[in-house]
């Protein structure tokens, strides 16, 4: 199936979506229940599904030993609970990029207006609730803004799976500017890319993240779009 087709049919109102290869719908409910009520979303001021969570924990479990995930958009800690659960499995390393509660001036110029800068949760707050969740040493919180912290990234370390959940109007340059250090077979989720459980920006930045290069396992889980590269990107 193409990538157009697939997100096609992704996105259509009507008919099943037990299709093979393309969507699971039954699977992935079957990791929501099993995974994804894990951690207390309101708690947490989390705005994932537990569909999407479930689905989170199970990627993140099937990372290479030893692997690496990278999160944009951390907010309270809840979406990355869920990826260093599946993480744990395989003695991944997470590391999670946010503002957090820092520079609300550069904050405020940059928001999408999706986020309410009052209360966002500090680093210190979510750093707290991983260490308690079991997670200690397993993380690395990154408290800045994705198009620094990539600019900063050491290239030496390959991303095995890169979650993307950050500025709702800006998930492809998020993508591009990670895009030369995901190792061959990397895995690649967007948040909030359906037109009716996300943001117009997001659906049309999936369809130029998959439309570029090749990829494999494409797959929609509520508002995620996922999908694996099959070549290696030029580091
Ligand atoms: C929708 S929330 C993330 C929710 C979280 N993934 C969860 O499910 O629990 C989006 C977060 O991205 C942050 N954000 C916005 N722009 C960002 C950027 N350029 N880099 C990193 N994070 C950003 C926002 O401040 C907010 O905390």
């Amino acid at each position: 199936m193409s990538v157009h087709d697939f997100l096609e049919q992704a996105w259509t109102e009507h008919g099943p979506k037990v299709i093979s290869g393309f969507s699971r719908p039954l699977y992935h409910n079957l990791q929501g229940l099993l995974h994804g009520y894990k951690y207390d979303k309101h708690a947490y001021g989390g705005m994932i599904r537990h569909t999407e969570a479930g689905m989170l924990t199970r990627w993140a479990s099937k990372v290479p030993e030893n692997g690496v995930i990278v999160e944009i958009g951390c907010y309270g800690g809840l979406s990355t609970s869920y990826l260093l659960k599946g993480a744990q499995k395989r003695n991944a390393h997470v590391y999670a990029i946010d503002p957090f509660n820092s520079d609300f001036e550069t904050q405020s110029e940059r928001t999408d207006d999706t986020v309410p800068l009052d209360n966002k949760p500090s680093r210190a707050l979510v750093e707290q609730r991983l260490q308690e969740n079991g997670f200690e040493g397993r993380f690395t919180l990154i408290e800045n803004f994705s198009q620094e912290a990539a600019r900063d990234w050491d290239t030496s370390i390959g991303i095995d799976f890169l979650w993307i959940d950050g500025n709702h109007e800006q998930a492809y340059q998020d993508f591009k500017d990670f895009e030369p250090c995901l190792n061959p077979g990397a895995r690649v989720a967007v948040h909030d890319a359906h037109p009716r459980y996300g943001y117009s920006a997001v659906v049309e930045d999936v369809k130029k993240i998959f439309n570029e290069g090749e990829w494999t396992d494409l797959e929609h889980v509520k508002s995620i779009i996922a999908g694996r590269r099959t070549v290696a990107s030029s580091k």
